[in-house]
């Protein structure tokens, strides 16, 4: 059995790698890109993480994992190259580890890979794919509480995806009365949410994608209102044949929304394919989640796909995640911890995940956005609560 594929790897990673997973593993030397897709195709089991050694050179490390993407769950190269993160990402690379990597960290690792291996085998999916066929997926990022990290979140998991399929994701500033993402990206627009459901626009798709202002990631962004007063006039049936425009459009539609269930975020919710559900460690916030997601769920707008965030995380809360998953009845997909890096690179307006790649944040929402990039997990957050409420 091989979870672990290691390509061409020092003798220290080796070591390491061995002592978390045992013989659990191979090792492969460099091929070419062809011979190593090949390679991996014929494997018995389909790896649940392949690790590039940092002796490879970068172009051959980054073209094996561009050949070898669609035969692993994960992908890690160890490098120290600080400017590898934005290609390693669009080559289906989601960890870059330092060459000093300790054991804690690819026990880590490999224990993520190993999960995101488990779920995606229990929801039936043959391999994370980046094609998709038909309307693009809308993944709306929410939260019951203000200041918990939607914005932040909404931003990096959009240029994630970006980086990956340049030119077609789009965000979407929602929150209406004060949206804040073309600070978060460093953007200047333009044009505003207004100019989108303006006539010449909905009427017209080639019309919209005119009034969207570019990011250097690749990725487009609609910019919230210029002003509470024009985010007034924005009725929730614009919103819903916007999102209908824009999905049909694009491959991902990320959406930021105000905190709450007002009438805009419900319309949101009712053409979301999956939701980002984010709560803080804090007491209030976490009650908060739980009745918005059963309010949600007897709504039925709940989509199937849900990733539960906890950010923030911080063990001066009191609170532990299996707290969190008790309280909330459903678990924990990701906990992104409170970085200093987070808060620089926002003033900076620059995302985390490339201005500081190597910071705790990004390697977890790296994490989510590889789940977000592959097909939507059916397991039902529906299903999960019901069992929890019974129980
Ligand atoms: N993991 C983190 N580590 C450190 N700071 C963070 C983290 N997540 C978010 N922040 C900071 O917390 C503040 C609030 O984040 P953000 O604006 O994304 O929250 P929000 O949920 O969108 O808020 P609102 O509901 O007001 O729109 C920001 O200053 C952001 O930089
Ligand atoms: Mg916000």
């Amino acid at each position: 059995m091989s979870r672990i594929v290691l390509v061409a790897p020092d003798s220290r990673l080796e070591r390491q790698v061995r002592l978390v997973v045992a013989e659990e593993m191979v090792v492969i030397p460099a091929t070419d890109p062809e011979q190593f897709s090949g390679r991996l195709g014929r494997m018995a089991e389909r790896p649940e993480l392949i690790v590039f050694g940092h002796q490879l050179p970068r172009h051959l490390a980054l073209a094996l994992a561009s050949a070898g993407r669609q035969h692993a769950d994960s992908m890690a190269i160890v490098s120290d190259e600080p400017d590898i993160m934005v290609e390693a990402m669009r080559a289906g690379i989601s960890d870059v580890l330092p060459t000093t990597v300790d054991l804690d960290a690819i026990d880590l690792m490999v224990a993520r890979a190993h999960e995101f291996a488990m779920d995606a085998a229990a929801a039936g999916r043959p391999a994370p794919s980046l094609r998709r066929l038909g309307p693009g997926r809308t993944i709306a990022v929410a939260s019951p509480k203000g200041g918990v990290g939607k914005t932040m979140i909404a931003c990096n998991v959009a240029v994630g995806l970006a980086l990956l399929q340049p030119g077609c994701v789009v965000l979407v500033d929602l929150d209406l009365q004060f949206g804040d993402v073309s600070s978060t990206l460093g953007l200047e627009p333009v044009y505003f949410l207004e100019h989108a459901v303006a006539k010449g626009a909905a009427r017209d798709s080639l019309v919209l994608k005119t009034v969207l202002t570019k990011h250097p990631s690749g990725l487009l962004v609609l910019c919230g209102p210029e002003s509470p007063a024009t985010a007034d006039r924005v009725t929730a049936a614009q919103v819903g044949h916007l999102l209908r425009q824009l999905a049909d459009e694009f491959l991902y539609v990320v959406v930021d929304t105000s905190p709450g269930l007002l009438e805009h975020t419900l319309t949101v919710l009712e053409q979301a394919t999956d939701v980002v559900a984010v709560t803080s460690m804090d007491v209030s916030s976490v009650r908060g989640m739980r009745k918005e997601l059963d309010v949600l769920d007897e709504l039925g707008l709940l989509p199937d796909s849900r990733q539960v965030v906890v950010n923030q995380g911080d063990r001066s809360s009191g609170l532990t995640i299996a707290d969190i998953e008790t309280a909330i009845g459903a678990r924990v997909d990701i906990v992104i911890p409170r970085t200093k890096g987070v808060g620089a690179a926002s003033n900076r307006g620059l995302p985390v995940i490339i201005d500081q790649p190597r910071d705790k944040a990004s390697r977890t929402l790296r994490v989510l956005v590889t789940r977000l990039s592959t097909e939507p997990t059916r397991k039902g957050w529906r299903e999960a609560s019901r069992k929890e409420k019974v129980s």
